[in-house]
């Protein structure tokens, strides 16, 4: 970075298109308008990191980066909830916005080499952690096993399903899929996240293995209490914290949790970590 660069500058980006996810949540395909900047982000990113999105007139956001430096294209996925938001829902190919980052501290993922990875996802938790599930299998000798748990209130609460078609029909990686609430179309297992870990095809162990735990704060206790039970310690437990953001580099405060910027020395950090943080989620 020059001396005269302003950090709080966002980059131009134009969307190429737009795909309705769930209800209130799309994926945004964009691609920055210069060239070099579209490179220097693609060879920078990692798994979990976020960005600081602008919509002009409208406001500043952080999103995280579901896609895996692996595919070689950017995208979002945004849930409509307020301002900023709503102003990216209404937005078509060919609509300009800012972008700056990668920001925050990501998955580490090569820090988990060797070990078999569990991911547990509940509804739009599911953001964070694609990115390192679609990195784990584009890398996977790097890792053992590799299961995936993802569930939702009801079958069109499940978010990217093309991928999770794909991986079911793989060797690589086994991946279950629940709902709370079948509907007529559903054939598949019905309860919460944490029920598919009793399933009959499941043997889920904590011997050299790491869990991702994304999701709403009730199904994250649930999840952590069973995955407890299985052996699991705290530093065995990975997950993300969103806190109100301004900066996103550590330089505003808005994110602080006692001595940590989420920010900077999040979003991720260990079960562990977020205890000693004293974050209740
Ligand atoms: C590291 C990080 C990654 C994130 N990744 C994603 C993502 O990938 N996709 C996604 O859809 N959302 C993500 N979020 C949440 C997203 O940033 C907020 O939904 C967004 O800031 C709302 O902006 P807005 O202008 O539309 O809402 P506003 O008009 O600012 O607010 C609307 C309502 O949402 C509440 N709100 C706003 N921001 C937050 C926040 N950060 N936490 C809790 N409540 C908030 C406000 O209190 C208000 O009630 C992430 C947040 C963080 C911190
Ligand atoms: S958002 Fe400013 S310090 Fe983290």
């Amino acid at each position: 970075m020059s001396v005269t660069e302003n950090i709080y500058e966002p980059k131009p980006a134009v969307l190429e298109r737009v795909v309705d996810e769930i209800d209130e949540v799309k994926t945004f395909y964009w691609r920055f308008i210069d060239e070099s900047e579209q490179r220097r982000f693609l060879e920078r990113f990692e798994p979990g990191q976020f960005a600081q999105v602008s919509i002009f007139g409208h406001g500043e956001f952080p999103a995280s980066l579901p896609p895996s430096p692996t595919e070689g294209e950017l995208f979002f996925t945004v849930r409509k909830v307020g301002s900023a938001t709503s102003a990216m829902h209404e937005m078509g190919p060919g609509a300009v916005f800012g972008v700056r980052g990668p920001y925050g501290n990501g998955f580490k993922m090569e820090s988990y080499a060797g070990m078999n990875l569990v991911f547990v996802a509940g509804g739009i938790g599911m953001i964070p952690l694609r990115s390192c599930i679609v990195y784990a299998l584009a890398n996977r000798e790097m890792f053992g096993d590799v299961k995936v748990f993802y569930g939702a209130r009801e079958p069109r609460g499940l978010m990217y399903m093309p991928l999770w078609r794909e991986y079911e029909e793989s060797k690589d990686v086994e991946c279950h899929l629940t709902v709370d609430k079948a509907d007529a179309e559903w054939s598949g297992h019905v309860g919460v996240v944490g029920s598919l870990f009793k399933k009959r095809d499941v043997n889920l162990t904590s011997k050299n293995t790491v869990a991702f735990v994304c999701g709403p704060p009730v199904m994250f206790r649930f999840v952590i209490r069973d995955l407890k039970t299985l052996g699991f310690s705290d530093s065995q437990i990975i997950s993300t914290l969103e806190r109100y953001m301004k900066c996103g580099v550590g330089k505003c405060g808005h994110c602080c949790i006692g001595v940590a910027y989420v920010c900077v020395d999040g979003p991720v950090f260990t079960y562990k970590q977020i205890k000693q943080l004293g974050e209740d989620i």
